[in-house]
């Protein structure tokens, strides 16, 4: 994609403009993002998911058991009927992995890493429905799919930011509102992390959550280090060769700091193992059971490819690629492959194209080493064979 195309999705700026103006730093509403937007989902089929075992979902209430009760899925199907007939919210989690159509908006926000997006969560909303005035960590696209919904935006807040007490939501105690729009279908409002928001349904409504992954600096040193401790043998520890005596052997001085400061980073320098960490844990499916396949022997991928068969991408999988001193490695949901640079054009392939078919793999499909990475991919549940419905 050109960054300096003016987006349609972001109100005519162009992507180089909102990623320098807004991303990471301010709101900004963009009426009709999506001109003529089909709601891609019915509310039924948005409850529908909300009764399955394998689906994050959470049922809101304004003015249940408690002030905004929070009640967690799998839901049974009478729930919805008990329900009362306003003031609540039903949010579903990741329905891009479930819903083909939901899966597609994704492809509108490729502007961004396709890894720093999490997943497209669902809300409907009965009128006055809503979660609270809150803020998150992640940045987030809130797009309104059907019906209207008013969102008020306040301050800035901090992991000290007063909270209620006595409820199972992140509701803040304090809400500066600065801002409110009513947003209709195909309107979308985009909010930078730890913005205070408060979305109220007006009517029956739907709102499609883009929403997106950052590790918190506390996660990225607890799981690179535990990822490096693999790599570092036992014997290598803290050394003092050529030491002077100490002028007085109680005191840790400020030799033995700078000696341990090189210990840590001379590890944390390791640019290699930073990329392939960071990749992994960028790749980590949410739903990690859903990517599994079976073993598929080259001659047969080949077979069935020549015959027409599709590979695409597991809408559960995450995939990227880097480069690094003449390699280039793939991440494919959690793990990495260390490749001979002449690939690089098929992982791009297998990370962005629709599908793979004999067509666009052309002469990939002679190469032992090319199939031999799209088997394993077949066998981890990364790509399969698309199916005809
Ligand atoms: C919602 O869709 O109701 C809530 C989304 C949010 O505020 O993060
Ligand atoms: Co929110």
């Amino acid at each position: 994609m050109n960054n300096d195309t003016s987006l349609e999705l972001l109100g005519g700026l162009t992507a180089r403009q909102f990623l320098r103006d807004y991303w990471q730093k301010k709101p900004l509403l963009i009426r009709q993002a999506f001109p003529a937007f089909q709601n891609p989902l019915e509310p039924d089929e948005l409850a529908g998911l909300a009764l399955e075992d394998e689906i994050e979902s959470r049922i809101v209430l304004e003015h249940g058991a408690q002030p905004w009760e929070l009640r967690r899925g799998p839901f049974a199907e009478d729930t919805f009927s008990t329900l009362p007939e306003r003031d609540w919210t039903l949010l579903v989690q990741a329905v891009d992995q479930f819903v083909p159509e939901v899966n597609s908006l994704l492809d509108h926000f490729r502007f961004l890493p396709t890894w720093r997006i999490d997943d497209v969560m669902v809300s409907y909303a009965a009128p006055g429905g809503g979660v609270g005035p809150h803020f998150d960590n992640y940045d987030v696209f809130l797009l309104q799919g059907h019906g209207h919904r008013t969102w008020r935006l306040g301050q800035m807040c901090t992991g000290d930011s007063p909270l209620l007490e006595h409820t199972d939501l992140r509701i803040l105690a304090d809400f500066d509102e600065s801002q409110s729009f009513t947003l209709e279908p195909g309107d979308m409002l985009y909010l930078p992390p730890r913005l205070a928001h408060f979305g109220t349904a007006d009517d029956e409504c739907m709102t499609y959550s883009v929403g997106f992954r950052a590790p918190s600096a506390t996660e990225v040193l607890t799981h690179f280090t535990d990822f490096l401790g693999q790599f570092i043998p036992d014997e290598e520890r803290y050394s003092d060769a050529d030491t002077t005596p100490a002028a007085d052997p109680t005191q840790l001085q400020h030799d033995a700091l700078a000696r341990l400061k090189a210990l840590v980073n001379k590890h944390m320098n390791d640019d290699h193992l930073l990329l392939t960490w960071f990749g992994q844990f960028m790749t980590e499916p949410r739903y990690p059971e859903r990517v599994n396949g079976d073993a598929l022997p080259p001659s047969e991928l080949r077979q069935h490819l020549a015959e027409g068969a599709l590979l695409v991408r597991n809408p559960s999988a995450r995939l990227a690629w880097a480069e690094m001193d003449g390699y280039v490695t793939l991440f494919a949901s959690g793990q990495s492959r260390l490749l001979e640079p002449r690939l690089r054009e098929l992982l791009k392939q297998v990370c962005s194209a629709d599908a793979l078919h004999s067509d666009n793999l052309g002469e990939w499909l002679e190469d032992e080493e090319a199939l031999m990475l799209l088997c394993q991919l077949v066998e981890q549940g990364s790509l399969g064979f698309a199916v005809d419905e």
